[in-house]
C-alpha cells in the first residue's frame, strides 16, 4: 500500500493540466467520492494495526496534496482577465479588515450611554479588592454564606475559621465601587460602575466563573423609591424598547432596604409567554433598593441628611438576550468567527 501511495504523490506533484476538463477529471481521479484516495482510506481497515500509523500519516499526506494541488491548478486555470487585474497596480487595494467590539463592550457601552443621558457619571474600581469593601462595609453579617470560600475567590485570608476586613479577594460584586466613591466623594452622587466580577462557579452555558456587571448609586437630599422606580423605567424603555413595562418584586440584599429585583415585560415575546421567558411573560434583570443606613454611616455620610438608591445588574443575560447567544461560554473564548458577526454604532 506504501508503494502505491508513493507512486500517487509523485504523479500528483508532476501533474499539470491545460483545462477545465483536464482538472475535472484530476478532480474525478483523485478527490471525488469513488476516487484513488477515498478507495485507499477504504483500504486502510484492512492494514495490520502495526502499519496503521505510518501508513495513516502517508495517506493523510496524499489527501492533503491532492487537495492543495487541485486549489493551485484551478488557481493556475483563471481567467487571463482575472490575472490581468490582479496586476493593475491602480486597482484600489484590498479592503482593510477592521476589528469588531466585543458584544459585551458594546452592551456595556450602551448602558452607559443610557445613564450618562440622565446625569450620571462612570466610576471604576479594582478587580482584587479587600473583604471591607466588598462585604463589611456594605452591611454583609461576619457569617454571611456570600464570604464563603465556596463562592468567593480569596487571594489572601488570614484567619481559616473567620473572615477580617483585611482579607484580600477578588470582588464578587461591583457593589465595592459604592463604597469607594462614597468614602471619596461628598453627595449628591450618582454614578455607575460597570467592571468585572469573579464568584467560584463551574463554568457552563449558563454560568461562568468571571462575568461582568453595572452598578448603579444616587446619593442626595429626600432621594425616595419613586426616584429609583423612575430611573429604572426609562432605562428599560431606553435598552429595551418603549412599550416595556417594568415589575418591582420585594427581595433582599444586606446593602439596601427596602430591596427589590426588577423585571422586564419579555423583550421576544412582548409578555404574552415563550420558552425564554418561560412562560411567565417577564425576564429578570437587576437588584435594587434603598440604600441601607449602616452602609451610609459606614462611609462616613450622614444617614439622617441623605438617602439614596443603588441598583446592580449582569450584562451577559442581556447580551444574550440581545444577541440570542445560547452560550455564556461564547463570549469568553474570542473565537473570531464568533466575534466578526457583531458591529455597533458603540
Ligand atoms: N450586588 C448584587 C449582586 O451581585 C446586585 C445588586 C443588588 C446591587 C441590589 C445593588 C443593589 O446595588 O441595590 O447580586
Amino acid at each position: 500500500m506504501l508503494d502505491k501511495i508513493n507512486a500517487l504523490l509523485a504523479e500528483i506533484n508532476d501533474l499539470s493540466v491545460n483545462s477545465h476538463e483536464e482538472l475535472e477529471s484530476f478532480r474525478l481521479k483523485f478527490l471525488s467520492k469513488k476516487g484513488l484516495i477515498s478507495d485507499l482510506f477504504e483500504d486502510f481497515k484492512n492494514v495490520p494495526p502495526s502499519d496503521k500509523k505510518e501508513i495513516g500519516q502517508k495517506l493523510n499526506l496524499l489527501k492533503q496534496l491532492a487537495a492543495e494541488k487541485y486549489n493551485f491548478l484551478k488557481l493556475q486555470l483563471q481567467p487571463s482577465d482575472d490575472k490581468s487585474l490582479v496586476n493593475d497596480l491602480t486597482r484600489p487595494s484590498v479592503p482593510y479588515n477592521t476589528g469588531s467590539r466585543h458584544p459585551i463592550s458594546i452592551m456595556r457601552n450602551e448602558i452607559i450611554s443610557i445613564f450618562e443621558r440622565i446625569g450620571f457619571t462612570v466610576s471604576e474600581g479594582p478587580e482584587i479588592e479587600d473583604d471591607d469593601h466588598v462585604f463589611t462595609k456594605l452591611n454583609f453579617a461576619p457569617e454571611h454564606p456570600a464570604r464563603d470560600m465556596q463562592d468567593t475567590f480569596y487571594i489572601s485570608r488570614l484567619s481559616a475559621e473567620d473572615s477580617s476586613p483585611d482579607d484580600i479577594l477578588l470582588r464578587t460584586h461591583t457593589s465595592s465601587v459604592q463604597v469607594r466613591v462614597m468614602q471619596n466623594q461628598k453627595p449628591p452622587i450618582r454614578t455607575i460602575s460597570p467592571g468585572r466580577v469573579f464568584r467560584n462557579e463551574a463554568i457552563s452555558a449558563r454560568a461562568h466563573c468571571i462575568f461582568h456587571q453595572v452598578e448603579g448609586l444616587y446619593i442626595d437630599e429626600n432621594v425616595s423609591f419613586a426616584d429609583l422606580k423612575q430611573t429604572l423605567m426609562f432605562f428599560a424603555r431606553e435598552m429595551y424598547g418603549k412599550k416595556t413595562e417594568i415589575r418591582l418584586r420585594p427581595s433582599y440584599f444586606p446593602f439596601t432596604g427596602p430591596s427589590a429585583e426588577m423585571d422586564v415585560s419579555c423583550t421576544i415575546c412582548g409578555g404574552k409567554g415563550c420558552n425564554v421567558c418561560k412562560h411567565t411573560g417577564w425576564l429578570e434583570v437587576l437588584g435594587c433598593g434603598m440604600v441601607h443606613p449602616a452602609v451610609l454611616e459606614a462611609c462616613n455620610i450622614d444617614s439622617r441628611k441623605y438617602t439614596g438608591f443603588a441598583f446592580g445588574m449582569g450584562i451577559e443575560r442581556p447580551a444574550m438576550l440581545k444577541y440570542q447567544v445560547n452560550d455564556l461560554r461564547l463570549y469568553f473564548e474570542n473565537d473570531v468567527r464568533f466575534l466578526d458577526q457583531f458591529r455597533s454604532a458603540f
